[in-house]
């Protein structure tokens, strides 16, 4: 039987009618006809019959095996519109008006941070990204998305593999370009003896990193791991999060220091290690918010020896428990707010009923967004504009920044 594509689901599956409802389609594009076999309201294997004007030769050799990215089967404007279009709609679903939209676009080759997952064999040793819809590791020596700093790191993984790892279990192995060189964050793993312990700080040696950790032990520090935010130098605790790309981050930071315009106290809530607060402090007095401590620290820290800032106060805090409240909000012309995943529906409530005029929404998820956009624009706010970032390039994920004024 054929089925035609209506529209892309969250996951960028195809999304077709079939006699016993919804069909989803694996790397389909919308008004393509495609056959095959339906297993529990999927076709994982389709045999396309009338191809999209916006189908492209996958650009990876490893795209049909790894399931790292799911859209190289589209063109790049396809894509971009595609990611717009999952912003516009989560704002629709909630009848609100859509402003004015850019999208930056990371270019290939360009992801600072991986995870790579290793496991033994009974042959060796797999080190690369998961398979599609499987826990089966595929090698990726040819990845288009990764710097190259980041694959040219892979032997030195299978040999922390081949040494710590099990045929049960995986190794996740975050790795992390920094200024001085990779570091690599590894956890699941086996706690080394005094003897792998050696053998992975030899490793550590021979490949030149700047730092590896291992189940949060840090077994090599031959360099501090430095990140560069704007004029600060920061060094983050192990595996700390980072946006996935400088393409990615620079376009974010740019749209929040234009956003924030002439205001002169900025309070900067789920900072991080400073990606917004340490540019920010270039031109207002910045307070940051962030829930864990050693990030904080690393953010004050490198606050300190920088030169030519203006003040940056730091306050670990859990801001979904304790929200900074209205009187506490009063003090600022400008909020940056960049939540997790499930968006920061407590603190925007007390945003919402706060005298605040300005608000920056970073957001990794257009759901949760558009929630708080909502409770945002009921309080009088206004969406001015948006950025969406695609620094995830050929993943369904979609990144954006938002201007609210009242
Ligand atoms: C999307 S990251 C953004 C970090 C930073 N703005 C950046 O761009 O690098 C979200 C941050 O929120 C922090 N976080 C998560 N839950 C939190 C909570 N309940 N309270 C405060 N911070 C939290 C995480 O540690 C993480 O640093």
């Amino acid at each position: 039987m054929n089925y035609e594509i209506e529209r892309l689901s969250l996951h960028a599956d195809g999304v077709a009618r079939g006699p016993d409802g919804t069909v989803h389609v694996a790397m389909a594009l919308p008004g393509e006809v495609v056959e095959g076999d339906v297993v529990d309201g999927r076709i994982a294997q389709p045999k396309i019959v009338t191809p999209s004007p916006e189908r492209v030769k996958a650009p990876c050799p490893h795209y049909r095996s790894c399931g790292g990215c799911v859209m190289q089967h589209a063109s790049e404007g396809f894509t971009a519109a595609w990611k717009m279009d999952a912003v516009r709609q989560a704002l629709i679903a909630r009848g609100l008006a859509v402003p004015e939209m850019t999208i930056a676009t990371s270019p290939l080759q360009s992801r600072r941070r991986a995870t790579f997952s290793g496991r033994r064999t009974k042959k060796g040793t797999l080190v690369g990204f998961h398979a599609r819809a499987s826990d089966t590791v595929v090698e990726i020596p040819n990845c288009l998305i990764l710097r190259r700093e980041l694959l040219s790191i892979v032997p030195m993984l299978h040999e922390a593999t081949a040494l710590a790892g099990s045929r049960k279990g995986e190794i996740a192995f975050a790795v992390t370009l920094s200024e001085a060189g990779l570091e690599i964050a590894a956890s699941g793993g086996k706690d080394p003896d005094p003897a792998q312990f050696e053998t992975l700080s030899g490793l550590a040696r021979q490949y030149d990193l700047a730092r590896l950790s291992w189940n949060a032990e840090v077994i090599a520090a031959r360099r501090p791991a430095i990140q560069q935010f704007g004029k600060a130098q920061v060094v983050p605790p192990p595996g700390a999060f980072l946006q996935a790309t400088h393409h990615g981050e620079a376009a974010l930071v740019a749209f929040a220091k234009a956003a924030v315009g002439s205001a002169q106290h900025v309070a900067d809530l789920f900072a991080g290690c400073g990606t917004f607060a340490l540019p920010l402090a270039e031109q207002a007095e910045v307070h940051a918010v962030e829930g864990s401590a050693a990030m904080t620290d690393a953010l004050d820290q490198g606050w300190r020896q920088a030169q030519g800032l203006h003040r940056v106060t730091t306050e670990t805090r859990d801001l979904f428990r304790r929200p900074l409240l209205p009187d506490e909000l009063a003090k600022f012309d400008a909020v940056v707010i960049d939540p997790p995943r499930a968006g920061a529906q407590a603190q925007v409530a007390e945003i919402a009923s706060s005298p605040l005029p300005r608000l920056v929404h970073v957001s990794c998820n257009p759901v949760t967004f558009a929630r708080d956009a909502e409770t945002l624009l009921d309080a009088g706010f206004t969406l001015e504009k948006l950025l969406v970032v695609d620094q995830f390039r050929f993943s369904a994920h979609v990144e954006l920044a938002a201007l609210f004024t009242r």
